[in-house]
């Protein structure tokens, strides 16, 4: 692990982080990790749905012990930021995956190890769970196993073993990316892995068969290995673990992950690096949560900046976000303490956005914080019903007492 540094004081959001990324990596890295599918329509829309929606804060609230634990597949959590699967991060800083366990589990963050992990998936739920067992830590957030279905099921059968025997505690099958998107910016620069970084969990042979970066033109082979639903039902019977649906916009593909015995989906277009202009997750959240939010897990990724899209989030349905890039750039140019600093400031921002709207924890977030012009003014009984069909309270239980008061002072640290 490298020597870590102090986080420069200008560095007070996500975007500052993102800057601080651009010049520590080298045009190649950067390609990769901040580009996204052909004319990157649906890379910025992500992150400008979120923008676009506005809140609705309600004042005088009793905000006393107030926290900002949510309640997500039978574990409390303490917050619900999550860290999302992001491949080949070794090439953002050498620490890599480590880095980022650390961070994570520092800050009682979930994480989501990408099959495309530079780092063993052992050593990363080793590093997780002995920060994670630190009594100076926040309560652990859950270690998921991101999985890219692999042509051959003995190679699936071993990747679930490994995980489920190093700790992992479910598995997110990504099913947005049977084949790579057209990356023009990835293409343009001419992308390819660095020496020395791969897709260590997978056998040599295979690593070059999934999807691999700056690749378009796969259709001809990978098609024939891409997963269908036979496959999710398979993986639901094979493991242990409870399984969720990474990459779902549409309802009725949420409704059908239910039936298929799938623990949760994660609505996601993959930060746009997959088929661009389709729509962003912001916009497709409210009627995936609504079909299935008050039986399975949703959570949702894409463009999220602030604590106040996490808030948004949440008032749409969603029970825990994801952020991908956003963490990516702070390891990139500071190691485990970039990382830890971008959860750090969500987290800040997102219980400064509670207490702003007027609630003492995430269960007390409604739809009707959310402005709308159709609803405005709200009547009681538009409230009524809003309060009526919030899935919340089932997810997001307040359970512990203990108040984390939102403090300025710690966005700048
Ligand atoms: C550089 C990069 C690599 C990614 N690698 C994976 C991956 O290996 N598996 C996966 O399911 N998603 C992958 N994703 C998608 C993220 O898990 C997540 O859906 C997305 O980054 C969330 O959007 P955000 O980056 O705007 O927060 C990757 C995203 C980026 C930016």
């Amino acid at each position: 692990m490298q020597t870590l540094q102090p986080i420069p004081p200008h560095i007070v959001n996500l975007a500052d982080h993102e800057a601080a990324a651009r010049e520590a990596l080298d045009d190649n890295a950067w390609a990769y990790f901040a580009g996204g599918a052909a004319d990157e329509l649906t890379l910025r829309a992500n992150v400008s749905a979120w923008q676009g929606l506005q809140l609705l804060p309600r004042v005088l609230q009793p905000l006393q012990g107030g926290h900002s634990q949510v309640q997500l597949l039978g574990r409390t959590l303490a917050h619900p930021v999550l860290l999302a699967p992001v491949a080949y991060q070794r090439m953002a800083h050498p620490d890599g995956e480590l880095a980022t366990a650390l961070a994570a589990a520092a800050q009682g963050a979930g994480l989501v190890l990408s099959t495309q992990a530079s780092t063993p998936l052992e050593d990363v739920a080793h590093a997780y769970h002995r920060m994670a067992s630190d009594p100076a830590g926040d309560s652990p957030g859950p270690l998921w196993f991101q999985l890219y279905l692999q042509p051959r099921r003995d190679a699936n059968l071993q990747l679930l073993a490994r995980a489920e025997a190093a700790g992992y505690q479910a598995i997110v099958l990504t099913v947005d990316a049977p084949v790579h998107g057209a990356r023009d910016r990835e293409r343009r620069a001419g992308f390819s892995l660095p020496p020395g970084i791969r897709a260590v969990n997978l056998p040599a042979t295979d690593s070059c068969s999934t999807t691999p970066p700056g690749d378009a033109s796969t259709i001809g082979g990978l098609l024939q290995h891409a997963p269908t639903w036979a496959d999710v039902r398979w993986l639901v019977q094979t493991t242990r673990l409870p399984v969720l649906l990474k990459g779902i916009l549409h309802p009725d593909d949420a409704r059908q992950a239910l039936d298929a015995g799938v623990a949760g989906v994660i609505v996601s277009n993959h930060a746009g690096r997959t088929l661009d202009t389709c729509l962003p997750t912001a916009h497709a959240l409210p009627a995936v949560a609504q079909a299935v939010g008050a039986h399975m897990a949703v959570l949702a990724d894409g463009g999220i900046r602030r604590g106040t899209d996490v808030f948004k989030a949440l008032a749409m349905g969603a029970h825990a976000v994801l952020v991908g890039k956003p963490y990516v750039y702070g390891l990139a140019h500071a190691g485990a303490v970039g990382v830890a600093h971008v959860i750090r400031l969500l987290r800040d921002e997102f219980d400064i956005a509670l207490a702003l709207c007027g609630c003492a924890t995430p269960a007390d977030i409604r739809p009707a914080h959310l402005f709308s012009e159709k609803q405005y003014p709200p009547t009681s009984n538009a409230i009524h019903s809003h309060l009526k069909c919030s899935n919340q309270p089932s997810a997001c239980t307040p359970l512990n007492p203990h108040h984390r008061a939102p403090s300025a002072a710690l966005l700048s640290q």
